[in-house]
């Protein structure tokens, strides 16, 4: 254990800290895609990434980048990185791990003059986490040519377009298409993420290493009924669109929990038009439903919908219902995973090869390049909680497998 390592460790905690408070919210961390935090979390970081030897960008949409250049032109590039945008009420690990776990590769590999045969990059995607637009991905997928310019048109909840609230940020709306990368120059992509889960905690283990991420839908429905008076509706002759909502709820919960492996959320709903004398005319809701295979995600997505078809058909409701994400299931790579085993294998006794049930930039990055992924333990797998908490120790050991990943696969090649 060199004593230099310990010190990034605390720096990435420190780090850590100092990210967390920066939020759109004073009350609590929340800092959305495009937002005043957002920018002056990519000020910091971008700091950073230039004190750790690195050359920085913002690209078209917002992700921040920092360039480790080897003397070699043309160098092939391996990418690191993980999201700095955050849930509501979020908790500080969740993302900026995963960049300043990065960042604090590059400065010892800058601390200790060392140039590799590719170039590093470190990005700290804009948005992993959809909670403004609720279209996830949207940093990865400029990278990978899959952002689809059509969501440049929706809105967030103050009416402002995606394209608007990139161009306040210093973005170039017109230039994502072109911001994308070319496969052929990439070596691969590696996140370090919190596991969000508690099998590293029950193994008593700083890591392990994951095998592949699992798929969601994401989607929005809408509930139209009639609001009416509350005092002077008699009960047999409402269409209360809220009653419609909460019971497609409830059966949402119903079907998930007889479904192995299956998870289902209902996080964001509206009712309008909001007042308590007044029955809801209209509500619209989030739905968020994941599983590790592909097909039995698809077959739950179609009995929701059909379930809540049937309930607005009974209740005299209308129902509209649109994907708003989707992504399908991602295996890690196998060679890049089994370097990554491989460093973690001279920390720890057992490498846990862990599934994700969380979503991760990785997973859209598989479209181009090669990925690996490093959970680290977090304390009782909290997360998307103010209580997400992660050990010193555990830090400097995942800092140190990432470094073992760079070492092995500057010795590759
Ligand atoms: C991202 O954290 C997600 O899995 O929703
Ligand atoms: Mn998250
Ligand atoms: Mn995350």
């Amino acid at each position: 254990m060199s004593g230099s390592r310990i010190d990034h460790a605390r720096t990435v905690m420190q780090r850590i800290e100092a990210l967390g408070k920066i939020s759109d919210d004073p009350n609590c961390l929340t800092r959305k895609f495009c937002s005043p935090a957002m920018r002056r979390a990519n000020a910091l970081v971008g700091c950073w990434m230039q004190e750790a030897g690195m050359g920085v960008h913002t690209d078209a949409i917002g992700n921040l980048i920092g360039l480790y250049q080897t003397s070699l032109p043309k160098s092939k590039i391996f990418l690191l990185g993980s999201h700095l945008d955050t849930v509501r009420n979020a908790g500080k690990f969740d993302g900026p791990l995963g960049v300043l776990a990065a960042i604090a590769c590059v400065q010892q590999l800058d601390d200790s003059n060392t140039r590799l045969p590719f170039d590093i990059e470190v990005v700290g995607f804009a948005d992993e986490e959809g909670v403004r637009y609720q279209s996830t991905y949207l940093g990865s997928k400029v990278l990978v040519g899959t952002f689809n310019p059509k969501d440049l048109k929706r809105r967030d909840s103050d009416g402002i377009s995606m394209a608007e609230a990139i161009r306040r940020f210093g973005g170039k709306p017109e230039a994502i298409t072109k911001a994308r990368r070319d496969p052929k120059r990439l070596l691969g992509y590696a996140e370090v993420h919190i596991e969000q889960g508690t099998i590293l905690e029950q193994k008593n283990l700083s890591v392990g290493v994951v095998t592949a991420i699992a798929g969601q839908t994401r989607m929005h429905l809408d509930f139209t009924g009639r609001a009416g008076h509350a005092g002077t509706t008699p009960m047999s002759s409402r269409r209360d669109a809220l009653c419609a909502a909460a019971e497609f709820i409830s059966a949402v919960e119903t079907l998930a929990r007889r479904t192995n492996g299956l998870v289902a959320t209902v996080g964001e709903i509206t009712a309008l038009p909001g007042a308590s004398n007044v029955i809801p005319g209209e509500v619209g809701l989030s739905l968020d439903v994941r599983h590790p295979a592909d097909p039995i995600r698809e077959r739950a997505v179609s009995a929701f919908r059909r379930k809540a078809i049937k309930i607005s058909r009974r209740r005299k409701i209308k129902i509209s219902a649109e994907i708003v994400h989707q992504a399908v299931a991602v295996g890690c790579d196998l060679r890049l995973s089994a370097s990554l085993i491989k460093a973690v294998k001279q920390h720890q006794r057992e490498v846990p090869l862990l599934p994700s049930g969380a979503g991760h930039d990785a997973a859209t990055m598989a479209a181009i390049t090669p990925v690996a992924m490093l959970f680290v333990r977090c304390k009782g797998g909290m997360s998307h909680h103010p209580d997400e908490s992660v050990r010193l120790e555990d830090i400097r050991i995942a800092i140190s497998a990432m470094e073992g990943l760079i070492e092995g696969l500057a010795a590759e090649i």
